[in-house]
């Protein structure tokens, strides 16, 4: 089943007289409960494609549903309170706010939510267990390492349950070890409770976690995933074999 579909995103950015194209004829379907990679260089066009999905930023052109809706329609306050209800984004730039612990980090997150305190207290707890971070519940975000910092970060996003999670090159700057950590949780968030999973990278390494991946070059996504891998990384086509038998 699809959770959305965009068909036919085109985003071009204006600075002054000149424009900037970054993403060209876009035709994408997520389904539901999946867990899909968008692959791709520097400037290939990511963050683009994500912030529109994220509802953060309006294509120029095309057409986005969302379980049926058709977002593209959609006024800036009803896009912002549907992006609230549905949707998750860990962009590059999110961060826990400094002066609160790890707890009431996610506390704040889940309170927007969930009015009940109980039963926000109890979410809290149970996602601090998920995301490891139980025993450093009460540390400042300036006593975590990055990679603690990025758990806690996810936890702020999950506690809101959202249907869809995005994360922008989530484990970029993180060493390779600390990266598998990242995405073996997020693996097992989307196994658990059946969160949809969009997330960008440029790294070869982070994509076998994927159940879908997409590549992207100069703001075009390939028509299939054969093509993502020849396409972009000139790969030997006996690597496909191996990554197509996970279908
Ligand atoms: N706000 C903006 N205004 C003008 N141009 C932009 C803007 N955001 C992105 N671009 C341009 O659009 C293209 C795609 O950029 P985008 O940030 O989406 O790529 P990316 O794949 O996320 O890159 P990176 O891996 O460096 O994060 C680039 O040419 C970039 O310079
Ligand atoms: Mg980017």
């Amino acid at each position: 089943m699809n959770l959305m579909e965009l068909k036919n995103i085109n985003k071009v950015y204006c600075q002054g007289k000149s424009e900037v194209v970054a993403l060209k004829d876009i035709n994408l379907v997520v389904e539901k409960g999946k867990f899909t990679t968008i692959f791709g260089p520097a400037g290939s066009g990511k963050t683009s494609l994500l912030n529109i999905i994220s509802c953060l930023d309006k294509p120029s052109s095309g057409k986005f549903l969302f379980d049926g809706k058709e977002l593209s329609s959609f006024g800036k306050q009803d896009l912002d309170l549907f992006r609230e209800d549905n949707i998750g984004y860990i962009s590059s730039d999110f961060d826990l706010i400094p002066y609160m612990t790890v707890y009431e980090n996610i506390e704040y997150a889940a309170r927007l939510v969930e009015k009940n305190n109980i039963k926000s207290k109890n979410k809290v707890m149970q996602i601090l267990q998920y995301v490891e971070l139980y025993d450093l519940k009460n540390k400042r975000p300036n006593e975590l390492s990055s990679a603690q910092k990025k758990r806690a970060v996810i936890a702020v996003v999950m506690v809101k349950e959202p249907v869809l999670v995005l994360l922008d090159e989530p484990t970029i700057n993180l060493d390779s070890k600390t990266a598998d950590q990242i995405m073996e949780i997020i693996v097992k968030i989307n196994e658990d409770l059946g969160t949809t999973i969009i997330f960008s990278t440029r790294d070869l390494q982070m994509i076998d976690y994927a159940y879908k991946i997409v590549g992207i070059k100069n703001g075009k996504i390939a028509d299939d995933e054969k093509e993502s891998w020849i396409y972009y990384y000139g790969l030997p086509t006996w690597f496909f074999f191996l990554v197509n038998n996970k279908y």
